[in-house]
């Protein structure tokens, strides 16, 4: 019974993709060529807040937020797994929205060296949701110098799809020339362009960055 729910689910996905003509792939979630393999993560360097800089339009699904932030926690010093605030804004209607959620990126040889962590940002309410929209993402580190910037690729699996997105986060709300100049040629390494990209309002949402 579950199985054939699940088929009826990967049908039901396939054809909404087709619809929407997201970005789905067949088969797992891939390794991804990383600078920062597994062995070499240092959890503790990505603690503090990162600011959504760039997103990939379907990792914001029906969400209208411009901006968020990623406040990530960790307990103890030597901890893999961590809790992370996400908060996103919506500067059209003033709209602030909090999240708590648990990353984990323990090490894992299994399928790739790339350091991955995974998150699930919101809780399943039902098995629908457990199998669609609420399954969890994986987070596969292309690069980070944890001070400056993050790009990442999120990854979410529905049996035999899964979807791909991509992320870059910054430590600055706008990040310097050149770092978007760094940035910008990591990504074109990957294939990727600005119009592969939503850019949030960062202005709008957080403010000038200076005194008036
Ligand atoms: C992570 O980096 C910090 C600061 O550079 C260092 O103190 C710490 O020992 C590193 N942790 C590990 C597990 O290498
Ligand atoms: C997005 O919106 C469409 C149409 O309103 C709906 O069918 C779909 O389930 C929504 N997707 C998510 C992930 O909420
Ligand atoms: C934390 O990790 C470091 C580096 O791997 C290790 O030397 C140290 O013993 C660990 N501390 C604890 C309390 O596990
Ligand atoms: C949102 O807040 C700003 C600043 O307080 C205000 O100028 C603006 O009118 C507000 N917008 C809405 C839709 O409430």
């Amino acid at each position: 019974m579950a199985n054939r729910n699940f088929l009826l689910f990967t049908l039901i996905i396939a054809l909404a993709s087709y619809q929407s003509q997201a970005k789905f792939e067949l088969g797992l979630c891939q390794a991804v060529e990383s600078k920062i393999p597994d062995p070499i993560l240092n959890v503790t360097n990505l603690m503090g807040i990162w600011f959504e800089y760039l997103v990939t339009p379907d990792l914001k699904e029906n969400t209208t937020y411009s901006c968020a932030s990623w406040l990530m926690m960790q307990e103890n010093k030597n901890d893999s797994r961590f809790v992370t605030i996400y908060n996103r804004f919506d500067p059209n209607t003033n709209q602030s929205s909090l999240k708590t959620f648990e990353m984990n990126c323990e090490p894992t040889q299994y399928i790739t060296n790339t350091a991955v962590c995974y998150y699930q940002q919101d809780t399943p309410n039902n098995i629908y949701e457990s199998y669609t929209s609420h399954r969890a993402r994986s987070l596969r580190i292309i690069y980070t110098d944890y001070f400056s910037y993050l790009i990442a690729r999120v990854c979410q699996s529905y049996g035999l799809y899964h979807y791909i997105d991509y992320i870059v986060l910054t430590r600055d709300k706008t990040p310097s020339i050149y770092h978007r100049k760094q940035i910008k040629e990591k990504l074109t390494a990957y294939g990727l362009s600005g119009q592969d990209f939503d850019k949030g309002l960062s202005k709008k949402c957080w403010g000038e960055d200076f005194w008036s």
